[in-house]
């Protein structure tokens, strides 16, 4: 069913010449049960998006007009995607109809939604640390024990096509990143770490918690040492740290959320030009949005970006500019992605 749905929504984009959005972002709720340091949604009571009426219909006909449009992959995230009770069945929904499915998570409400979670294509769960104490204090609660308990307990229901652990990645939690690359050796899992970078939203930005300097060398030296150590366990793009030094997105590289992934938010609107910064929000047929003038407008507008966007880093963003900037990038990340290369 996934092969014969990738097929048809290929052939669209060939017919589009390659100029269709191919994945979405829909942020199921931006509340979060967790308080990370380096994260925006780490404040209690600052969200509260899920009183939207009728929001859980629009959502499933939303999941139609993707699939009509030949998206290929969902991503359900959030703040906390599992605050959302019907995040499940919209995963659930996607898959049925064939959409590459993936969820990072905290990992603290895996394990009751247990059954969901296992028809992801691709679980990711944040783990910055195996030391108890340094996750405390990095991801703001003292869970670890329950999250590693709650993983276990998935990973004996079904296991996903991949399931990634998530670190985000300082000088502080360094050294945990070897513990937690065997933790996914015996496991076979997969290690994700990701350099923290500041994160905006509509124009309002976290203190800093960048790397500067030698900091991003000494990452980027340890993490290609790790990779080698353990190269089908830990995962990340190489070039991202060349991006990293150069400031992010500029017009050399210019970012391709507008055109390419899109932002839906818990009530179902559709966002411009991405998930941070709102210039254009629409609960119109996605057709419509797509080709009203103000959207044509804002993804013309992507080559050369704008005043906000100045320093931006953010990760999925990334993967997706890197993938439609570099072709090769894109082949490589597809290979290495279905682990064959
Ligand atoms: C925003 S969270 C949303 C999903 C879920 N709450 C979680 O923690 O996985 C998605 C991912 O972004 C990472 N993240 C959050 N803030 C970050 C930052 N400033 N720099 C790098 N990664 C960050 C988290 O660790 C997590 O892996
Ligand atoms: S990283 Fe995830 S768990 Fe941590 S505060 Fe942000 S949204 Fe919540
Ligand atoms: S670079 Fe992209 S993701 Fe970042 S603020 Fe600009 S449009 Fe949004």
């Amino acid at each position: 069913m996934k092969y014969s749905y990738i097929a048809k929504s290929a052939l669209k984009h060939l017919r589009a010449g390659f100029k269709l959005p191919y994945m979405v972002m829909f942020e199921t709720t931006l509340m979060c049960n967790m308080f990370c340091e380096y994260c925006i949604f780490g404040e209690e009571g600052k969200f509260n998006d899920l009183q939207s009426r009728g929001a859980r219909e629009r959502i499933f006909r939303r999941i139609d007009e993707f699939c009509d449009m030949g998206i290929f992959a969902l991503s359900f995230s959030g703040g906390e995607p599992l605050l959302n009770p019907s995040t499940v069945d919209y995963i659930a929904y996607a898959a049925d109809k064939g959409l590459w499915t993936s969820m990072p998570t905290n990992g603290l409400l895996i394990r009751k939604y247990a059954d969901g979670v296992a028809r992801l294509d691709m679980l990711e769960v944040s783990i910055d640390s195996l030391d108890p104490k340094r996750f405390a204090k990095r991801r703001g609660l003292d869970g670890l024990p329950k999250i590693l308990e709650n993983l276990a307990f998935v990973l004996t229901k079904r296991k996903p096509f991949t399931t990634q652990i998530n670190a985000a990645v300082n000088l502080e939690n360094l050294s945990d990143l070897p513990g937690l690359a065997e933790f996914c050796r015996e496991r076979d899992l997969v290690l994700h770490p990701e350099a923290v970078h500041n994160v905006m939203r509509g124009g309002e930005t976290l203190p800093d918690v960048e790397l500067h300097g030698t900091e991003i060398d000494q990452v980027e030296h340890f993490l290609r040492e790790l990779r080698s150590a353990y190269p089908k366990n830990v995962r990340f793009y190489t070039h991202y740290y060349e991006f990293y030094r150069r400031g992010g997105f500029g017009s050399q590289f210019p970012c391709r959320h507008p055109s390419k992934l899109i932002s839906m938010k818990p009530d179902g609107a559709i966002h411009l030009p991405c998930a941070f910064y709102t210039l254009h929000k629409s609960q119109a047929l996605l057709k419509e949005i797509f080709g009203s003038e103000p959207v044509k407008k804002i993804i013309a507008q992507e080559e050369t970006l704008w005043d906000f966007c100045k320093g931006c880093k953010i990760g999925c963003p990334y993967e997706v500019s890197a993938f439609t900037n570099s072709p090769m990038l894109a082949l490589e990340s597809g290979l290495n992605f279905l682990r064959i290369i």
